[in-house]
């Protein structure tokens, strides 16, 4: 019998797989398989990733010096047509690797085949995530560094304004505005070192483990890195291509920022509502309503703290994207480019209104702030230490100020309204200096220890946060 015919093969697809399949991809298939309308933001990524492989083949003789001078020639007008927008995107080409490398071939033609040598979209894929992740990273530094500055330099001017502290969202004892402004700079501190940490595992080459097993090709992938500025290659072909850890955990410290400026947001709603007006924002951070006339909605805070919900779901969608892939690559992994897009997106301009916000936009009430701190007895724990002081157990003081409180709630008025005379029936310690310490000033001026709220204590803080910015 004579051997079979080979089959004809289906029209050309844009892998080159034709070979192998006897029918076109259906269009609704097309449609749902292709990422060229999103990942084409990784296009300047993948031209320099390409770039890199082909000098490193190139320098390895795995190219001609021809090769690769056609390659360089084609990458740079591709890098110009993007830029000028003249570059055709297509989804029959599916994914912006695809497209690009087509477009090398229509140019520069075989050397624009060969470049595909030795990898895989399945490592390339991986490098331009990392190397398009990386340069977030560092843009997303420094807006945090300008909202900290900000942050410190409201944190100063504010050192003396007094504010109530809260817990449970009760008045608690007072505390300054500019301790308050720092506790955020903290958190904000913390985010910085959290992404500088990430970007360290980011910043991983996996550009050399081809599909998955690695290429027989001989290939130099610390000279990859180093022109790539990668810090090191990684160590596992497979790992290399299989896992997005990275992509993760950037969106975890994404997270983050996003719940610590969600919870500044829903104070400067609070805030800025007329039960608290312990702050104004200004107009341009504010909408009006289409109804209530009287209406000035915080709409900007708001959507900082609505926002949040997004990138945390952004979070959930890559863990629950990696969690039961087998290794190595699969086309799941596609899946990781929206929500990473959409964190890097919704960060950059959250980070960016809120230090326009804190910069610009907030004008401090100080006699609203003063006038909540005094009410609501934020002074009872001053008055309770003042009695330790001169020798009551900290419980019988605590026992005294709080039936004190009561008698000063039955009044109508504040602690510092009582006379010494009648703040002494509740304990024989009470002297005639007990005044100094209920005083809003006595307070917070007491509470002079590292990282405690006294003025003193804030400005000192201030400089310090300020001396650990990165330079701008
Ligand atoms: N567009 C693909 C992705 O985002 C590129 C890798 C495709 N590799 C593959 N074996 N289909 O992951």
């Amino acid at each position: 019998m004579p051997d079979p015919k080979p089959p004809a093969p289906a029209a050309p697809a844009p892998g080159g797989w034709s070979g192998r399949f006897s029918e076109p991809v259906a269009e609704r298939v097309k449609r749902y398989t292709a990422s060229v309308t999103f990942d084409r933001r990784l296009a300047e990524a993948d031209i320099a990733g390409s770039l890199a492989h082909a000098r490193m083949l190139a320098a390895t003789g795995v190219l001609t010096a021809q090769d690769l001078a056609d390659i360089e020639r084609g990458m740079a007008a591709i890098r110009a047509e993007i830029a000028a927008g003249t570059f055709t995107w297509s989804v029959d080409l599916e994914d912006v690797h695809l497209n690009i490398e087509r477009r090398l071939t229509a140019l520069v033609g075989d050397a624009g085949k060969r470049l595909h040598t030795a990898r895989s979209r399945n490592d390339q894929v991986a490098t331009d995530v990392r190397l398009w992740l990386r340069g977030e990273i560092d843009a997303l530094a420094g807006q945090l560094a300008a909202l900290r500055r900000a942050l410190i330099d409201l944190a100063e001017a504010h050192a003396d304004t007094i504010m109530p502290g809260f817990t449970h969202l009760q008045v608690a004892q007072p505390v300054t505005f500019g301790h308050h402004l720092l506790a955020y700079e903290a958190m904000l501190a913390r985010d910085s070192e959290r992404m500088a940490d990430c970007r360290r595992r980011v910043n991983r080459l996996p550009l050399g483990a081809a599909a998955l097993a690695g290429t027989s090709f001989p290939i130099d992938r610390e000279r990859v890195a180093r022109e790539l500025g990668f810090d090191d290659i990684a160590t596992n072909s497979l790992d290399a291509v299989a896992d997005r850890d990275f992509a993760i955990e950037f969106e975890a410290a994404a997270a983050l920022i996003m719940v610590h400026l969600s919870r500044f947001a829903e104070e400067l709603v609070l805030w800025s509502s007329p039960r608290f007006s312990f702050v104004r924002l200004a107009d341009r951070f504010c909408t009006g309503s289409s109804i209530m006339p009287q209406k000035r909605n915080p709409d900007v805070p708001e959507l900082v703290r609505g926002k949040s919900g997004r990138v945390i779901g952004h979070l959930v969608a890559l863990l629950v994207l990696m969690k039961a892939q087998p290794l190595t690559y699969n086309k799941d992994n596609q899946e990781d480019k929206e929500p990473l897009f959409d964190t890097v997106d919704t960060l950059a301009d959250t980070l960016a209104i809120m230090t326009d916000l804190v910069a610009t936009g907030i004008a401090v009430d100080a006699a609203r702030m003063r006038a909540a701190a005094s009410e609501g007895f934020a002074t009872a724990t001053d008055l309770a230490d003042y009695l330790v002081r001169r020798g009551a157990p900290f419980r019988d003081a605590h026992e005294a100020v709080a039936r004190a409180v009561r008698h000063a709630e039955v009044k109508g008025v504040d602690l510092a309204a009582l006379p010494v005379a009648e703040l002494r029936q509740f304990s024989p310690l009470v002297g005639d200096d007990v005044h100094a310490v209920l005083t809003l000033e006595g307070s917070v001026g007491s509470r002079d220890h590292p990282g405690g709220t006294a003025p003193a204590r804030v400005r000192s803080a201030a400089a310090a946060a300020r001396r650990a910015l990165p330079e701008p």
